[in-house]
């Protein structure tokens, strides 16, 4: 099943409420980059592919806004994937100002959250569009729209052969213990972890899903499991501290995470916790997969030193629900990410096939095979 995470329609970005799942399916209406950015910085919208298609959106929304504020009878919307509408010739605006305006759009998206990569990449690729001087107004609408729903539509294509080539490593009555949420909803609607766990469920083996928690935000209870139970996949949920006497039982055959950003080595950032069932599976010698698109690398950043992991509010776990868990005042460490080390890593699932150890140079030949 595809979910629709995500979606530019009629002039607005449409998303599932994230922070409402699994007790409320509810969908959001974005008009404006601001509330782009809330969204994401809120975790309305999150995972790392899902959020670099939102920041995609929310300059083409920028551009939409801009233009009902300027052109003279504007129509109701501009964009929409099979629908938009183009600027009434005499009342085009000046290239210059809508520079300046998608630029800001670009900051303030830019701002929203430090670690997930495909942000910053998918800003780029709006940005290199935006930088161009040899387009009119009506050309730049046109390269600016392809180019946002291309994002789109790349991760899409990109999660389905993860999934494939994810799915060799599942055989029929395997069990698979996930963190955090890399599903549909956390990407293009298919997922990167989860993709692999639907390829092989879909070839018709029969997989076992353990879903751990993820304190402090419950990506994994909350929406990892509404995930699995909507494609009938059998899901155990669990605390995250439980998962070291399960997988010490013998009931987990391979862990398989997603991923924020992956450096030049091979040292992953992903949800805080990650770490922690690497050091895991390294001690009970159970493999540890990393699902991450070729969009989630990072070749400037050299190790894992050069990721900045984003530091979330205290009230994310001092309260649960309004309710103090914690004394007022303690002191409170909250690491949205942490990074495992390559070394702990027994391979990454991508679109251009499994990269297994010396992580450096495999990922570097992955890449330089696409140019
Ligand atoms: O803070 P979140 O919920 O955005 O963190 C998400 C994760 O850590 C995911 O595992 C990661 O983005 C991979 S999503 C395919």
């Amino acid at each position: 099943m595809i979910f629709r995470t995500i979606d530019y329609f009629e002039g607005k970005v449409r998303i599932i409420d994230q922070t409402l799942l699994p007790s409320i399916e509810k969908y959001l209406d974005l008009g404006s980059v601001d509330e782009v950015a809330e969204a994401i910085r809120s975790l309305k919208v999150r995972g790392a592919p899902a959020i670099g298609i939102a920041a995609a959106y929310g300059v083409l929304l920028s551009l939409e806004t801009f233009l009902k504020q300027t052109v003279s009878d504007p129509p109701p919307f501009f964009f929409d994937r099979t629908n938009g509408k183009a600027i009434t010739a005499g009342s085009e605006p000046d290239m210059r100002s809508v520079r300046v305006k998608l630029l800001q759009a670009i900051d303030i998206l830019g701002a929203t959250r430090p670690t997930a990569v495909n942000l910053f990449h998918a800003l780029d690729r709006m940005r290199k569009i935006v930088e161009r001087e040899d387009l009119d107004i009506h050309l730049f609408c046109g390269k600016m729209k392809e180019e946002a729903f291309r994002i789109f539509d790349e991760e899409i294509e990109t999660e389905l052969k993860m999934g494939e080539y994810g799915s060799s490593l599942l055989k029929d009555g395997m069990s698979v213990l996930t963190h955090c949420n890399a599903g549909g909803l956390a990407t293009a609607g298919y997922g990167t972890a989860l993709g692999v766990i639907y390829s092989a469920a879909s070839e018709g083996k029969k997989i076992d899903v353990f879903a751990d928690e993820t304190r402090p935000l419950f990506q994994g209870s909350r929406l990892t499991a509404w995930e699995m139970m909507k494609n009938d996949i059998a899901t155990t949920v669990l605390c995250d501290s439980a998962a070291a006497s399960l997988i010490s039982s013998g009931k987990v055959d391979l862990v398989i995470t997603g991923a924020d950003r992956v450096a030049r080595n091979g040292d992953t950032a992903n949800k805080t916790g990650t770490l922690t069932l690497a050091i895991i599976c390294s001690k009970y010698k159970i493999p540890f997969y990393v699902a991450a698109p070729l969009s989630t690398f990072d070749l400037e950043a050299e190790t894992g030193a050069g990721i900045v992991i984003e530091n979330r509010d205290r009230d994310e776990v001092v309260l649960f629900q309004g309710v103090k868990i914690a004394p007022s005042g303690v002191r409170v460490y909250n690491p949205a990410f942490d990074v495992t080390p390559a070394s702990l890593i027994t391979a990454f699932i991508t679109e251009k096939g499994l990269i297994y150890c010396p992580f450096d140079i495999n990922i570097e030949k992955t890449f330089s095979a696409g140019e």
